[in-house]
């Protein structure tokens, strides 16, 4: 399965001047498959997303999404993905409908309103209201859903998400997670990088850890009910940045 990981990085090695932030980052996620990567503050997961945007050119090791190098073919690359930053930008005059129709058009993607953009606002749950009004007073959680939406109905295969519950309270950060489970089960890889362990845990298949430029350790999601031992991860998590 991992052999065709959507999102491959091997060895991946990153220095801004003489600070070497990734030293050595293996990472794979594979289709139908949640990711968390988490890390304190400084870790390095947002160079990691740079690497995969094809924003920055990477000193040595391989990345690959979808088979395609973003270094240097990053426009390819980019096609395969949606991109969710820690504060999603959307033209605050438009509306939700006019936001995804806008984005779609620049992707060069389909972006019929019954076929495609009402079906895509529908399935990441944002209410019938919000469709026609404009964005700009829009909640974090309502504009991660109008970008969610938009990368459903891109059909990206892979989806980049930033720190997507950082400012969330409790119930929007349970209904986020429940929103990119149904991207996942469409088939999305989906790498979200972040240091919000409970969301972690509620949500990832994986879990890695980066410390050091590298992933230090990765745990795998048992059964449901106890996919994860919060207590454990957290004394593990909070160690790790001690020591980090
Ligand atoms: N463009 C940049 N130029 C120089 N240093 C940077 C740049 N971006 C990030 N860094 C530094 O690299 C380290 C990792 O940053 P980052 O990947 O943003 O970490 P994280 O997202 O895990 O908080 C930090 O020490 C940060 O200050
Ligand atoms: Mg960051």
């Amino acid at each position: 399965m991992m052999r065709d990981a959507a999102i491959d990085v091997r060895a991946l090695r990153h220095s801004y001047g003489q600070r070497e932030v990734l030293r050595g980052l293996d990472l794979r996620v594979a289709a139908g498959e949640i990711y968390a990567l988490l890390g304190g503050n400084g870790a390095g997961k947002s160079t990691t997303l740079s690497a995969l945007l094809g924003f920055i050119r990477p000193g040595s090791g391989s990345v690959q999404v979808c088979g395609i190098d973003p270094a240097t073919a990053p426009q390819d690359a980019r096609a395969q993905l949606a991109y969710v930053p820690e504060s999603v930008a959307l033209y605050d005059h438009l509306t939700a409908r006019e936001n995804v129709e806008y984005f779609l058009a620049l992707a060069r993607a389909a972006r019929d309103r019954g076929t495609v953009i009402d079906p895509a606002l529908d399935a990441v749950g944002l209410p019938g209201h919000a469709w026609d009004a404009r964005v700009g007073g829009f909640s974090k959680g309502m504009r991660q859903k109008v970008a969610i939406a938009l990368a459903l109905a891109r059909h990206v295969p892979v989806l980049l998400l930033d720190e997507p519950t950082s400012g969330l309270d409790p119930s929007a950060t349970l209904e986020f997670n429940r929103l990119i489970e149904t991207a996942r089960d469409r088939g999305v890889a989906i790498l979200m990088v972040t240091h919000d362990l409970l969301s972690a845990v509620d949500v990832a298949d994986r879990i890695g850890f980066l410390s050091e430029g590298r992933i230090e350790e990765e745990l795998v999601a048992g059964a449901a009910g106890a996919r994860f031992d919060l207590n454990a991860l957290h004394a593990r998590y909070t160690g790790a940045k001690v020591s980090g």
